[in-house]
């Protein structure tokens, strides 16, 4: 028997960058309609939520991270009739809706910022972070942006510095402040009466600074290419004690609506990153897990992430893993097409909840951008580094018609290099793409919940072959993973009596008996169940 487990636990979360899903008016960046219309695809794909990135009204300096508006939707985007419907069709297809809540920074053409920055009386004043300059005249401290630079922007009309973890454009909100709590806390409660489902909750580590702004201390592990923001360890300015009470405030308005979900955006060891499941379910649901973005694509490395991670969990901590999003490079050019089938494999048989990036079912690559087609304000600040994320916010590919079927007009990025061959309605019919082995993984996880909520118990990582079993009462199932290009042969010692394989991500082997000892491909992943 398994115990009531949720939908955000059982089902699969699938970001994608309104910009570039689906054009449905021509302009070269995709919108809410657009969406819509391709939302029998996700349903198709089997994903049981889609998390959209921010379409709010902004003057676009960071894409839509930059909001001016928190409860209206941006003309580029659409209108919120087109959200509400967006929401409906989703909801008469069973797919949850879960959008993009940026609390920690407003757009600096925010009607609060602009009577903010007016005078230094203004009741708004304390809603941002405004700071005397240092006796030198110079930025209070030391804190530098994620983007590069000093976190600190002269104004000299009010002759005062105000804060800015990323863009001058995006100054950060006096999280301390009563009226910009209740005022933000509102904000959830506008888009959870219309409907949604749950929040991706931006830069959520960044929500509360130092109150005696400390400089931060130098990171001694830093090298030039990691940016200047890896300068510093930013100790006064991320991941502060009082970030959790904050949380608490947004779990408890949540917690008002049925079964809706907080995934925080938290680049954080693990260690710290499981304090955002709060005290007694006072966190996020789900504090996003990014360590597979960032491991060492080795067997025992993944092993240990996997171990560490799931010792270190809280008792009703539900685990999420990340192999892809808008900020990183694509997964496909992370470890090449061939291993990302077996890194799929891996995302979907991991216990607990997949957030799937568009396109990377498709195995889409990193788009090439050329210097004129640069649109990310990283890439503008820091450019040279590779920290750019153009590349991974390329147009979906959807077909073979102009433009892959993702805009009539000119797309506002310029279409990964293989889109005639890998996209939708090529692949959907081919039995050997990475479609098709997304959906047979999806189809998998949704009807075995073995698959979605089972334990998980580590069996080897040697060499290049990690292997794990997922099981319940009803099932076993066990997953032989072969991480590098090379042949291996995995000995099943370990699990009892002859196997049988159910998927192999080379979609050929389905049925084939296996005894003693499984031999795997080059790049291939095995799902074995007894036989
Ligand atoms: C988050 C977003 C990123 C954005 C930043 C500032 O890290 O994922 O795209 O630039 O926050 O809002």
């Amino acid at each position: 028997m398994h115990r009531v487990s949720l939908w955000w636990q059982r089902g699969v979360i699938y970001h994608l960058y309104p910009r570039s899903f689906m054009d449905s008016n021509g302009d070269g960046i995709g919108d809410l309609a657009g969406i819509t219309c391709r939302l029998d695809y996700l349903q198709w794909l089997g994903v049981e939520a889609l998390w959209l990135s921010p379409i709010f009204p902004s003057p676009m300096a960071d894409f839509g991270y930059d909001v001016a508006d928190y409860t209206k939707i941006d003309p580029l985007f659409g209108t919120l009739e087109d959200f509400d419907q967006l929401v409906a069709e989703a909801h008469r297809r069973q797919l949850k809706v879960l959008l993009d809540y940026v609390p920690n920074h407003t757009s600096d053409q925010h009607p609060w910022f602009i009577a903010s920055r007016s005078s230094l009386q203004h009741p708004q004043r304390a809603w941002y972070l405004w700071h005397d300059p240092a006796p030198d005249g110079g930025p209070p401290n030391n804190w530098v942006s994620v983007f590069g630079g000093s976190a600190w922007e002269w104004d000299a009309a009010t002759q005062q510095y105000y804060y800015h973890a990323y863009l001058k454009e995006q100054p950060d909100l006096n999280w301390r402040h009563p009226a910009v709590q209740a005022t933000m806390l509102d904000v959830l409660r506008f888009w959870l009466e219309r409907g949604v489902d749950g929040f991706r909750v931006d830069a959520l580590r960044q929500l509360i600074k130092d109150d005696q702004w400390r400089d931060n201390p130098p990171n001694p592990a830093y090298h030039p290419s990691q940016g200047p923001y890896q300068a510093l360890r930013p100790l006064y300015t991320t991941d502060r004690p009082e970030v959790l009470d904050i949380v608490a405030m947004m779990r408890s308005v949540v917690d008002a609506y049925e079964a809706r979900v907080l995934l925080g955006e938290l680049y954080l060891p693990i260690e710290r990153l499981v304090a955002y499941y709060g005290v007694e379910g006072s966190g996020v649901h789900l504090p996003g897990n990014f360590h597979l973005l960032q491991v060492p694509w080795q067997a025992r490395e993944i092993a240990t992430l996997i171990d560490t991670y799931e010792a270190a969990l809280p008792a009703e901590g539900w685990p999420n893993w990340v192999l892809g999003n808008h900020d990183k490079s694509r997964l496909a050019s992370r470890l090449g097409s061939a291993q990302a089938r077996v890194a799929a494999m891996l995302l979907l048989t991991l216990r607990g909840t997949p957030i799937l990036y568009y396109g990377d079912e498709l195995g889409m690559c990193d788009g090439i951008i050329p210097p004129e087609c640069v649109q990310d304000p990283w890439e503008k600040r820091v450019p040279g580094l590779g920290l750019g994320r153009d590349p991974a916010r390329t147009p979906m590919l959807w077909d073979t018609s102009p433009n892959a079927g993702f805009t009539p007009g000119t797309p506002w990025l310029p279409l990964a290099a293989n889109a005639q061959a890998m996209n939708v309605a090529v692949t959907r019919d081919d039995p050997t793409s990475m479609l098709t082995l997304y959906g047979c993984l999806l189809v998998l996880r949704r009807t075995t919940p073995v698959l979605a909520i089972g334990a998980y118990v580590a069996l080897a990582a040697q060499g290049d072959i990690l292997a794990y079993r997922r099981t319940d009462t009803e099932r076993t199932y066990c997953i032989v993973l072969n991480l590098g290009g090379q042949p291996q042969h995995f000995d099943l010692c370990q699990v009892a009596g002859t196997q049988k394989v159910v998927l192999s991500t080379y979609l050929d082997r389905a049925d084939e008996v296996v005894q003693s000892v499984l031999p795997l491909r080059g790049d291939e992943g095995v799902i074995l169940e007894p036989a």
